[in-house]
Formats: structure tokens, sequence, C-alpha cells
């Protein structure tokens, strides 16, 4: 695409509405929970397991039978969980005497004289739902199966629970064993909860970022994940290739790698033509609809070959990056911080139960310590403060402090941890040497409007910056880096046509996870961790 191909396009990009309007209802907010209406038939709720039908009062037809038909796909209906019996005030009780389905996985089973505890949890919250067997109990014959990791569908009535533990307990009228599990080598060994739980927080801060931007007026834009430019320009990219795919039928020999007369690699047989890479960060493509839109964000998956093995790196995680257009360094902290604070405020008001969890078993104080998030101001720090702040404090560190090196981890979390008691402290105005190349130049010539938010035991958690709007500094600054503005020629675009002051942040979503959980490692925090020398699954 020529230069004035992206200009049209950004103008056409202009001709859609800054703000959408707000619709009545959020495409995000909660589907309303079942009141405790009688639940009386099984057949109420839609059967989604073949292996569950088996509670239909009628066997489903035969496929070929059934498509003629058309009965195979019912009606949607959300699912009763067991968050919505146990999740409420009232820890179930308006649920007595009512009838309840259970799909879920058996925690434990206890056999006692005359009846057995069977604990069976759904992943929809950190509680099980604790089912009462007798011998009369339908299926009561496949008892043998009933072992912890098996999959159960039971059915019952809810009544008042005698134990201490639970407010109310499911009287079972029939258990039906879907799939066992063999107790002789079954991995998982019972423990308090794992961490499927730290899913269901995650879950929620994912669905409070759209909802915090969406309510603001952002729009959600999907950047591409293969990329051809380097956000960060720090070399952390993994390339996107076919070459070694197609370098040798079924085997990859080096020497049939194509290579120019040089003996470099020939990107110009790859599949795209030169090279390219997964993304580290979506802001730059971000940039383009901030241009047209205003305030944009992208929230999507983001990759970097960094051979970090700590606690706060992954080499596949997930960023949020928003872009405001016609905003400076200062609109970008304040959007963070409130992002931030709502966040927070979003699973202390709607993820009690599971922050009961952590605050008892993973990091004792951490709701206190979130409250402070949400309720005190973020400490503001220049940079230049900063050094001066970690000098003075005569600390032994094991990496150098001094003005025009970038600030390490055991910095930061001193900074946030000790300095300021645990509050989160943005620090602003970086060397220009130690920051990417599309920040803003302030006046001094020596810093860049860049800002930090750190965090207690995660240290950075965001990294954001007012952009270089100006074309000659942006072209001077990609001159002195030895970048190819060939290869930037749509953001410069950006600064040619209609440029506007824009600002803008990434915030590392398995941090936030991890800062709002108090789990130690960031791996825990994404289901799926990838990780250098590991990638399993
Ligand atoms: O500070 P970073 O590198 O900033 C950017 O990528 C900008 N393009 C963002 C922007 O201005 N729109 O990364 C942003 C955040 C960090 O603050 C950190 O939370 C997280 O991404 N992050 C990582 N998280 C997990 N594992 C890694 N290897 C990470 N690298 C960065
Ligand atoms: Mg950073």
């Amino acid at each position: 695409m020529s230069a004035a191909a992206a200009a049209a396009t950004t103008r056409l990009l202009r001709l859609v509405p800054r703000r959408l309007p707000s619709p009545k209802t959020c495409p995000f907010s909660a589907v309303p929970l079942h009141p405790p209406a009688p639940l009386s038939a099984t057949s109420r709720w839609r059967r989604f397991c073949a292996a569950a039908q088996a509670s239909a009062p009628a066997p489903p037809p035969p496929l070929a039978a059934a498509a003629a038909t058309g009965e195979t796909v019912g009606e949607f209906r959300r699912r009763t969980r067991v968050v919505d019996v146990k999740g409420g005030e009232d820890e179930g009780a308006a649920w007595v005497g009512r009838q309840l389905a259970v799909r879920g996985w058996v925690r434990t089973c206890r056999a006692q004289r005359t009846v057995t505890f069977v604990e069976v949890n759904d992943g929809s919250c950190v509680s099980s739902m604790q089912c009462v067997l007798s011998p009369d109990t339908e299926g009561y014959d496949q008892i043998d199966s009933i072992t912890t990791g098996a999959s159960v569908l039971v059915e019952g009535v809810i009544a008042s629970s005698q134990g201490g533990k639970q407010k109310v307990e499911l009287k079972v009228s029939k258990i039906i064993v879907i799939g066992e599990s063999d107790l002789t080598s079954f991995p998982i060994q019972k423990k308090r909860a794992s961490g499927e739980f730290l899913r269901l927080v995650r879950n929620a801060l994912a669905y409070a970022t759209h909802k915090f931007f969406q309510d603001n007026g952002f729009v959600w834009v999907s950047s591409p994940i293969i990329t051809a430019s380097d956000c960060e320009g720090a070399g952390e990219q993994f390339y996107v290739t076919t070459l070694l795919s197609n370098s040798a039928e079924g085997s990859c020999l080096v020497k049939n790698i194509p290579s120019t007369k040089d003996g470099l690699v020939d990107w110009s047989q790859d599949f795209f033509c030169k090279p390219a890479f997964l993304t580290v960060s979506g802001q730059l493509n971000g940039e383009t609809y901030a241009s047209a839109l205003s305030d944009i964000y992208t929230f999507g998956p983001t990759f970097r070959a960094e051979n970090s093995n700590t606690s706060r790196h992954l080499a596949e995680f997930w960023m949020i990056d928003p872009e405001l257009a016609f905003a400076d360094l200062n609109d970008d902290m304040a959007c963070a911080s409130s992002y931030l604070q709502y966040v927070v405020k979003y699973i202390l008001e709607n993820c009690k139960e599971d922050m009961d969890f952590f605050n008892t078993w993973i990091e004792k104080g951490i709701i206190d310590r979130l409250n402070d998030v949400v309720e005190k101001n973020f400490v503001h720090l220049s940079y230049s403060d900063a050094i001066k702040l970690l000098v003075e404090s005569n600390k032994k560190f094991e990496f150098p402090v001094k003005w025009g090196l970038d600030l390490q981890s055991e910095h930061e979390r001193y900074i946030t941890e000790v300095a300021f008691g645990g509050r989160p402290v943005i620090i602003r105005d970086y060397p220009k040497e130690i920051k990417a190349f599309y920040m803003r130049q302030n006046d001094d010539g020596k810093t860049v409007a860049a800002m930090d938010l750190l965090v207690p035991r995660v240290g950075e958690l965001i990294g954001g910056s007012q952009r270089e709007e100006r074309l000659d500094y942006l072209e001077a600054r990609l001159d002195e880096l030895n970048l190819n503005k060939d290869s930037y020629w749509w953001y410069l675009d950006l600064r040619r046509y209609g440029s506007v002051p824009h600002a803008g942040f990434g915030l590392g979503f398995e941090r936030l996870v991890e800062f709002a959980t108090g789990i130690d490692n960031i791996r825990d925090a994404i289901p799926f961790p990838q990780v250098p020398g590991s990638a399993e699954f």
C-alpha cells in the first residue's frame, strides 16, 4: 500500500464516529442468575453431555433419525452451577427443598456407616457441593467408581446441612459416573484448591478490563499477532517462518535453508517474502486506529524471546494496550491509575470467595493491600528522584544504581515495597537511551515522556509513554538508532497527516493476575505457561 493509500485508510477510519453510542445493556454485562425457581425435571436444562442424557426421560433418537427430524439441537439455556446456589449472601439457604443436578468432578468421597459424602466440584467456584448418598440412592452400586477425579452427574434435593462447613448439601436421589478415574495413577494430589480458581479471577479481571474500557468509550482493536515490525526494538522477537519446514521433505537440513550469495538467510523466499515475527506489543498498530477512533485498546497475546527465567517473565503473555488520542503523559497516568483501581475493586466486590481463599492461604493481608490500592492515591516520582532515593537509601543492591541505567526489579520493589510502604508508584521521565524509539522527547533533550507503574511483589506492572508525534523528531530518532525508516512508513504517515499528541500504556495481564491474587509465580497466572526451555502443551 502506498503512503497515499495509507492516508486514505486513515481518513476513512476517521469517518467512523469517535464514540460508539453507549448501549443500554453493556455487551459484556453478566447474564442474570437464575432465581431459585423450582427445578422439577432434569429436562428443564439442556443436556450438553451425551453421558448425562441418561437422566432424560427417553433415550435420544438415533442420529440419522434425529437429524431428519431436527431434534438434536435444543434451545440454549444457561445451566445452574454450584456458584449459583452457594455463591449468594445466604450461601444457598433459599434453595432448600429445590431440585438440582450437578455435573462435575469428585474431589473426595468419604464413606460412613449409613451415608457416603461426595464432594463434587463443577469449577464454577472454590466451593464444592457436598452430596449425600445412601444405599437407596439410584446408582449406589457404582460406589467403587466414585473416586477422586471421576466425573459424575448427581441429582437430588437441596437440604440444610448438619455439618458446620456449609449451609446446604444435596440429598442425592441418583448418581451417574460419567468418566472413571483410576486412583492408582491419578496424577493430581488432593490439596486445598488447585490453580483452576486462579482462572476464575483471571476471567473476572478480563471481564472488568473490557468493561472499564467499553464504559469509557474505548474501542477494542485486534492487533495482529504476526508482524513485520519490532515495537520495542529490544530484539526479543520470535521469527515466523516456513523456511525450515519447506527446506526439505519431512526433515530440516540446514544446508537446504535458502541463503543469499553472502551466506545470509534469503528471506525473499520465505512465506511473507521478508522476515516476520510474533508481536511483542500491539501498540504501533493501536496507534493507527487511535489516529482515527481516538480512544482504543488492544487485548491479546504477545510474545517475547527473552531468556528470563524469573517469577515475572513469560515467553507468551497477554497484554492490554490502550491508546488515547489528544492526550499527554498526565492523561496516560490518570487512565492507568483509574483502570488499575477499577479492576482491583471489581474483583474485591465480585470474587469474594476466591479473594478470601487467597487472603487465607496465599498471601495474608492481600485484601487490605488491594483495598489500599483502590482507596489511596498512587505515588508519582520522576526517574531522577527515584535514583536519588535509591542512592540515599544506602541499601546494597545487586545491580548498580546510577542516572542513565535502567531500574532492575530489586530497585523497583524497594521503591514500592519499602520506600512507599506498598503503595503503587508511577515513575516518569526516564533517560531516552533506555527507552523505546517512539517515546516523546522532553524539552531537556535527555529524557522522554515515559512512565512505569510499579506495584509491590511484581515490580513493573505497566509501561507507557506519550508518543513522539513530531515527524522530524521521530525520523531523527529512527536514524540515531539505525532503524530502517522505510519499514516504518505507515507509522510515520500518522505523523504526516493530522498528527495529534497521543499516549498509551501496556499492562502485562499475567502480572496483574499475580498482583491481584498474591501468587508467587507468573507461571500459575496463565493456563498454559510457555517459558524458556518449556513449551509442553
Ligand atoms: O514495558 P513494555 O515492554 O511496554 C510495551 O510493550 C509498550 N509497547 C506498551 C505500550 O506503551 N502500549 O511491556 C508492557 C508490560 C510490562 O509493563 C509488563 O507488565 C508486561 O508488559 N511484560 C511482560 N509480562 C510477562 N512476561 C514478559 N516477558 C513481559 N514483558 C513485558
Ligand atoms: Mg517496560
